[in-house]
């Protein structure tokens, strides 16, 4: 992988082979690493997805996890899978081709043309004082995709993307979160709000959803002011739902 350039606060350690870069950068934020190290590999051998899923991992594609310690509540850090899942769509969007559009799935699965071309798996550990972390985990289909998954999957070369090194993917990605991290910090939730409800996928549309022990479905009325997704429930009344797995019915 070439060196890419890297926004003012991060530092790049690029692995030729990891079980997961998430489990490489979670080993070295147990042992005190600081904020902003970004860990990347070119192949992953036990790479996790969301739902204790597998995440098909061979050569060619982006794997990567970003460390931070932002000093937050729970409820709050979990607004950095949406706004991690901007960054990426943004830079996504800017090298896609003429009449491609991704779009965000809540929380931050990248669909393009109804395929999963990428996603975030966010963990985190509350840890003592400052002790406490984030991992960022972000995997984008660049040349593959599996076939074998419970979602129809895509990678950019399918949807006409140019060819693309995974390090370059992840220099723009990078930049963007930046941009969107320093916003959040400062401004809070509200702008990556507005900037996810551009993007979203479904809002207002009949949805299905799959939460710890239970189906729920109805309309997915909107995002709340927290990142949670506002559900009118079929039956009647409203939850508001932090986390799950949607099926867009209809989409
Ligand atoms: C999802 O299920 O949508 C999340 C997929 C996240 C995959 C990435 S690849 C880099 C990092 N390491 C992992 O083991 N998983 C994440």
């Amino acid at each position: 992988m070439s060196q890419p350039a890297l926004p003012a606060g991060f530092r790049l350690l690029q692995l030729a082979e990891v079980a997961s870069t998430n489990d490489v950068l979670r080993a070295r934020a147990l042992a005190g690493e600081p904020a902003g190290l970004v860990v990347t590999a070119e192949v992953q051998t036990a790479g996790r997805g969301r739902y204790g899923r597998s995440w098909s991992s061979p050569a060619g594609n982006l794997y990567a996890s970003v460390l931070l310690r932002p000093d937050r509540r729970p409820a709050e850090i979990a607004q950095l899978s949406l706004v991690a899942g901007i960054a990426l769509l943004e830079a996504l969007a800017e090298r896609a081709p003429a009449g491609c559009k991704p779009r965000l799935k809540w929380p931050n699965d990248l669909l393009i043309d109804g395929a999963k071309v990428a996603g975030v798996l966010l963990e985190s550990d509350a840890g003592p004082g400052e002790r406490g972390f984030v991992i960022i985990g972000t995997g984008v289909n660049i040349t593959s995709a599996p076939a074998d998954t419970p979602y129809p999957a895509t990678c950019l070369i399918e949807q006409g993307f140019a060819p693309l090194a995974p390090a370059d993917l992840l220099a723009g990605y990078l930049q963007r979160l930046a941009g969107w991290l320093d916003r959040w910090r400062i401004q809070g939730f509200a702008e990556i709000r507005r900037a996810w409800r551009r993007h979203g996928l479904g809002l207002g549309g009949a949805v299905r959803l799959r939460l710890e022990g239970e189906e729920v479905s109805g309309r997915f009325v909107d995002l709340s002011e927290s990142g949670a997704l506002l559900l009118e429930l079929a039956g009647g009344g409203r939850r508001e739902i932090s986390a799950g797995e949607v099926f867009h019915i209809g989409a």
